[in-house]
C-alpha cells in the first residue's frame, strides 16, 4: 500500500467487507459507522486480554479506558495497551516495543478466578507512574492461544519490568517508571 494516498478508500469494497476489516483491527484506529441503516458498531460480549508475544496487551470488549479522547470512538471496543514501558502515547501502544526489543513470551502464571458472566464493563485506569488497574469481567489470554486468568480485579504491568509479566509486581518503583 505504499504511497497510496488516502491509503484507506472503503468505498472500493462492500459494507460488510468493511465492517470485518475494522472489527479485525486490534488497536481501535478504524472503526465505523454506516451512512444509510445498518447496526451501529457493537462491542465483543466477552472482555479479553491478549498478552502478544513480545508485544502490546490486545484488549477486546465494552471498554472504558483512562486517557482515551472523544474522537477515538475505535478504542470503546479494542484497542493495544503499551506494556513496555516506553510508548510516547502511553496508555495506547505506538509500536516502541519493537525499537526497544521488548521481550516477553507472553506467558500468564496465574489462573485468577471463575467468572459467572463474561460481558459488561471493562474499565482500565492509569496509576500514576504505576500500573493498568482493570475493573470488571476480563479472560486474559496468553500468547499460545490458551484463555489462562478470569477474574474482575487485577494490576497489569506497563513499565516493562515487573518479574510477574503481565501482572504488576511493584517493581515500577526500582525501575524509576514515570507516567501519567
Ligand atoms: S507497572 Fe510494571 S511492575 Fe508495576
Amino acid at each position: 500500500m505504499g504511497g497510496r494516498n488516502p491509503w484507506c478508500q472503503p468505498n472500493l469494497v462492500s459494507s460488510e467487507e468493511v465492517v470485518d476489516v475494522v472489527g479485525r483491527c486490534p488497536t481501535g484506529a478504524l472503526t465505523y459507522q454506516h451512512k444509510v441503516g445498518g447496526s451501529p458498531e457493537t462491542s465483543a460480549n466477552t472482555n479479553t486480554v491478549v498478552v502478544s508475544y513480545n508485544g502490546p496487551l490486545f484488549v477486546r470488549g465494552d471498554l472504558d479506558i483512562d486517557g482515551a479522547t472523544e474522537d477515538m470512538t475505535g478504542v470503546k471496543f479494542r484497542t493495544a495497551l503499551c506494556r513496555c514501558g516506553q510508548s510516547e502515547h502511553k496508555p495506547f501502544c505506538d509500536n516502541s516495543h519493537e525499537k526497544v526489543e521488548f521481550q516477553d513470551y507472553g506467558a500468564v502464571g496465574e489462573t485468577g478466578q471463575e467468572l459467572n458472566q463474561t460481558g459488561g464493563k471493562l474499565t482500565i485506569k492509569r496509576v500514576k507512574d504505576g500500573p493498568l488497574l482493570l475493573s470488571g469481567n476480563v479472560t486474559m489470554i496468553a500468547s499460545s492461544g490458551r484463555e489462562a486468568w478470569h477474574g474482575t480485579h487485577t494490576a497489569l504491568c506497563r513499565c516493562g519490568a515487573s518479574k510477574n509479566k503481565p501482572f504488576c509486581d511493584g517493581s515500577h518503583q526500582a525501575a524509576g517508571f514515570v507516567a501519567d
